[in-house]
């Protein structure tokens, strides 16, 4: 049996084994269905400032600007489709009496392979969100007519309604998050580099708790020496062999 093998046949064990499992997914999950990614060579954050695009100050200062670069991000996610990595997961559900789902992701592609309940910890690209009446649209009108869009309701300007740098994210979600660590016996981390808070502590919280933390990332990250398995192979490849599809609901 092969290194790989091994650490694939120590996953299996341990997601047979788990009636809660707690996924934490980042970027690197979408790479194989074309979406890019932030932080790698063709990463998105090579080509452009994130301070430039992604923080309220540049949405205020150009809103025009900040909406032709999410313009052009949801142009390039519209033809995405979910990967074998996606759609594992979403079976998943099938066979584990508790999945929670937490995404960095803003491209909508787990709630397309069938996953439920997805805590979107980053919002949503497809949501349009009224900066003054807080009225959410969803929209996948790909280009937008008018740049900035227009609140259907109010008729004020509307922003993507994902987090930008130096906001808050939904405290309801971290919760939901870190209930959820708590009251699991495996975490599994796909696709994220772990440099960004809150979603990089996590797999520390679950560690600091005893539980299985598997991560499966093509670089290393920051907390890997901690976890229990770490695959660094593509997600789309390695997710669908995680468990066996005769596991019954434990
Ligand atoms: N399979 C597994 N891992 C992959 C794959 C793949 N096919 N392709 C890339 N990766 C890994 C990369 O090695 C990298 O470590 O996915 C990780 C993606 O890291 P980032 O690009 O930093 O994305 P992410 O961790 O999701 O960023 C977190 O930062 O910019 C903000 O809001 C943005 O949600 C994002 C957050």
């Amino acid at each position: 049996m092969t290194e790989l093998e091994d650490k694939i046949a120590q996953a299996q064990a341990e997601i047979e084994r788990a009636t809660n499992i707690v996924i934490l997914t980042g970027a690197g999950i979408s790479a194989e269905s074309g979406v890019p990614t932030f932080r790698g060579e063709e990463g998105l954050w090579q080509n452009y400032r994130p301070e430039e695009l992604a923080t309220p100050e540049a949405f205020w200062n150009d809103p025009k600007l900040v909406w032709e670069w999410y313009d052009w991000r949801r142009n390039a996610v519209k033809d995405a489709k979910p990967n074998p990595g996606h759609y594992a997961l979403a079976e998943l559900e099938h066979y584990v009496q508790k999945i929670t789902l937490i995404t960095q992701n803003i491209d909508g592609l787990h709630q397309m392979a069938g996953s439920h309940d997805v805590l979107e910890m980053h919002g949503n690209l497809w949501q349009i969100k009224c900066t003054k009446c807080g009225e959410i649209e969803q929209s996948y009108e790909v280009p937008l007519a008018e740049l900035p869009p227009k609140c259907k309701k109010c008729g004020e300007i509307g922003r993507p309604n994902v987090v930008w740098f130096g906001e808050m994210i939904d405290m309801a979600v971290i919760d939901a998050a870190l209930q959820a660590i708590e009251q699991c016996q495996v975490m599994l981390i796909v696709g994220t580099s772990g440099v960004v808070e809150p979603a990089a502590s996590m797999g520390l919280v679950a560690k600091q708790t005893d539980k299985t933390v598997i991560e499966i990332n093509l670089e290393e990250t920051p907390s890997a020496g901690l976890y229990d398995i770490v695959i660094r192979e593509k997600s789309g490849e390695v997710l669908p062999l995680l468990f066996t599809s005769n596991k019954t609901l434990s």
